[in-house]
């Protein structure tokens, strides 16, 4: 899809680095696609202190209407705003691409480059957040007997595992369609041995889509891709998984190919899209205009993909590439001295 009419995209700092790495990367992206509109919706600390809620319904509406969202990071103040950017826009499947790019550290042995794509279901699993004390599930389940017959302890607590067929479904479906425009294949990744309902839904369903739609693929269980993942990286291109299963092979993918601070992703919905870096708010650094803007960079080439803008995503990256290859301009965590705005004032000059 090539897009001619320019977006409005939503800025959202959130907390912590989040505004200064997000401010940076807007700047590039003025400088890349003047005719965009940016729209920077009052959320977070200073909505709180102004209307005593994090996000005011006037930022709802103005994310809903924007074509994506570019989000920063959250430390607390902000953690409605990423409910929001989940549950209420519906972006069900989380894309976390994990790219070697030039001069930065790997763990590995071999340098061979690496190319992978976490798809991590995004709203259902553990996320929901029910957990509850056993009293409450004694109720529900009277009788309940544990794997080898005995009855539940008095006291403990249990967590909720949300897995639906609709949920499932449109994730794998997401899967496909990434797969088909990158190696075309895919890696399903469960737990379904233990967790042999949900799971076995989740996994069940996932083949039905990835055969449905001629894309190859594999079931690897959590603790083997793991493994794998560190062990033959270049094996993998789309690993599909659950929600909280998606949330840890992405950062273990993300330390092969230059740690969080370098991870961007992207969370798509039918409807809506926002993208975010995968590190946190780095509140021990906030304020001091050092932090890496990268991993926001690269979410914004995600962005800018999504939206149709493949050339400006790729010039993006590529000047990413050239800014890391000759890293006169990098921030502390990269071993070198730049500040936030420095470096996105040599991205804009390394543009073609
Ligand atoms: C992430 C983070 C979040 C998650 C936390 C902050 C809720 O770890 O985006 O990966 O687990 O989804
Ligand atoms: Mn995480």
């Amino acid at each position: 899809m090539t897009r001619t009419s320019p977006p409005t995209i939503a800025l959202l700092g959130g907390d912590g680095i989040g505004p200064e790495v997000v401010d940076a990367t807007a700047e590039v992206l003025a400088a890349l696609l003047p005719e965009a509109t940016f729209v920077r919706p009052l959320h977070g600390q200073a909505a709180i202190e102004a209307t005593g809620d994090a996000l005011p319904e006037a930022a709802r509406d103005a994310c809903r209407a924007a074509d994506a969202v570019l989000f920063g990071a959250t430390a607390g103040p902000s953690h409605p705003v990423l409910r929001f950017l989940r549950w209420g826009l519906d972006t069900y499947a989380n894309l976390r691409p994990a790219r070697t790019l030039p001069g930065l550290p790997s763990p590995l042995a071999s340098d061979a480059p690496i190319d992978l794509l976490v798809v991590r279901e995004n709203l259902e699993g553990e996320y929901p957040g029910r957990e509850g004390e056993i009293a409450e599930f004694r109720e529900r389940w009277p009788g309940f007997r544990d794997n080898i017959g005995r009855e539940l302890p008095e006291q403990g607590l249990f967590t909720l595992r949300l897995t639906t067929e609709e949920g499932s479904r449109r994730v794998a479906h997401a899967a496909a369609r990434q797969a088909a425009t990158r190696r075309g294949h895919v890696t399903v990744v469960t737990k379904s041995n233990i967790l042999r309902r949900t799971d076995g839904l989740f996994r069940r369903v996932a083949e039905e889509e990835l055969d449905a739609a001629g894309i190859e693929h594999r079931h690897l269980f959590v603790d083997d891709a793991c493994r794998r993942l560190v062990a033959e990286p270049t094996s993998f291109d789309v690993l599909l998984a659950p929600n909280l299963f998606g949330d840890i092979l992405s950062d273990v993918a993300a330390e092969l190919t230059g740690g969080m601070g370098m991870a961007p992703s992207g969370c798509l919905g039918d409807r809506h899209a926002y993208f975010e870096s995968v590190h946190g708010a780095a509140p021990d650094i906030a304020g001091r205009g050092i932090a890496n803007p990268l991993a926001t960079v690269l979410s914004a080439c995600m962005m800018l993909d999504h939206l149709g803008w493949a050339d400006p995503a790729t010039a993006l990256h590529a000047a990413v590439e050239r800014l890391l290859t000759d890293r006169r301009t990098v921030t502390p965590d990269l071993g070198g001295s730049a500040t936030t705005g420095e470096v996105a004032r040599a991205l804009i000059d390394l543009l073609d």
